[in-house]
């Protein structure tokens, strides 16, 4: 039996021809919590849709497997089935599926009748609660219409209700206001502190280190063209925010990380 976690090892993909990932090697341990950060269009988004396996994206080489499971080659429903969570920067809107419908069917989908129906709505009803989101959402449409921090929300709702094995957030927060940052770190948290949640491992990526003093990182890696140029713990979040990406950029150039 492989070792357990969430391992991307020399991971190269392409977008539209031009390759974006030039050798990526992350390890997320179960129960960890590691952030992943780095200027725009250094690949990060690319990353999670290559790990989501949507068909825009080539992966060339490399592996990314779950608790020894390879991933690249599944189809995207196999994927999830395994234990990945992935919510997306900008989540599509699907109008005439209602939020409750939607989640029923993804939880359908990644635990088969492992619940009865009044199981489900007790257990809906009380992450609802625990995210401070009003019954009401359950009847809208997905997305649709929604502001930015409740298409967040509604992404924290389906997080909990999937409980994944890892979760992959390629997060929103430059559209988010602290009300909603708070909620996103609220809901990672009491995930994590729930039963069977302490063992979720978590890669966040983000802009700002804001996030972070609501979900304490163990990791903190960043990101330039294609690759992670530096790893550290969390004080490598607080050094971009003084520096910006100025410093570790001069430092890549010269070849000293
Ligand atoms: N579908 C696509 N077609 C063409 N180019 C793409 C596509 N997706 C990504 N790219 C390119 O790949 C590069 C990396 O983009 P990506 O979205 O992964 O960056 P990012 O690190 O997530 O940026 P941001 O911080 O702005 O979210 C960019 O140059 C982008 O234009
Ligand atoms: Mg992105």
């Amino acid at each position: 039996m492989s070792e357990r976690g969430l391992r991307i090892s020399h991971l190269h993909a392409s977008v539209a021809g031009t390759q974006i990932l030039k050798g990526i090697d992350l390890a997320v341990a179960p129960g960890s919590v590691h952030a992943l950060m780095g200027p725009n269009g250094s690949g990060k988004s690319t990353l999670a849709f290559s790990m989501a396996g949507h068909p825009s994206y080539d992966v060339a080489s490399g592996s990314v497997t779950l608790d020894g499971e390879e991933l690249i080659g599944l189809a995207p429903d196999k994927r999830a089935k395994s234990g990945l969570f992935l919510s997306f920067q900008y989540p599509a809107a699907i109008p005439g599926v209602s939020v409750a419908n939607f989640i029923r069917t993804a939880r359908q989908a990644v635990k088969p009748d492992d619940l009865t129906p009044a199981k489900f709505r007790a257990m809906i009803f009380e992450k609802l609660d625990t995210l401070d989101m009003d019954a009401a959402f359950l009847s809208r449409y997905v997305n649709d219409g929604f502001s930015g921090g409740e298409k967040k929300r509604l992404e924290m709702l389906q997080l909990a209700m999937l409980s994944p094995k890892y979760a992959v957030l390629d997060e929103t927060d430059s559209g988010l206001d602290v009300d909603a940052l708070k909620a996103v770190g609220k809901s990672v948290n009491a995930l994590r502190e729930s039963d069977g949640g302490k063992d979720i491992g978590f890669l966040i990526i983000t802009h700002y280190p804001r996030i972070l003093q609501y979900i304490a990182a163990d990791h903190v890696h960043i990101m330039m063209d294609g690759r992670i140029v530096k790893s550290g713990g969390p004080e490598l979040a607080n050094l971009i925010e003084r520096d910006g990406y100025d410093k570790i950029r001069e430092e890549v150039a010269a070849g000293a990380v």
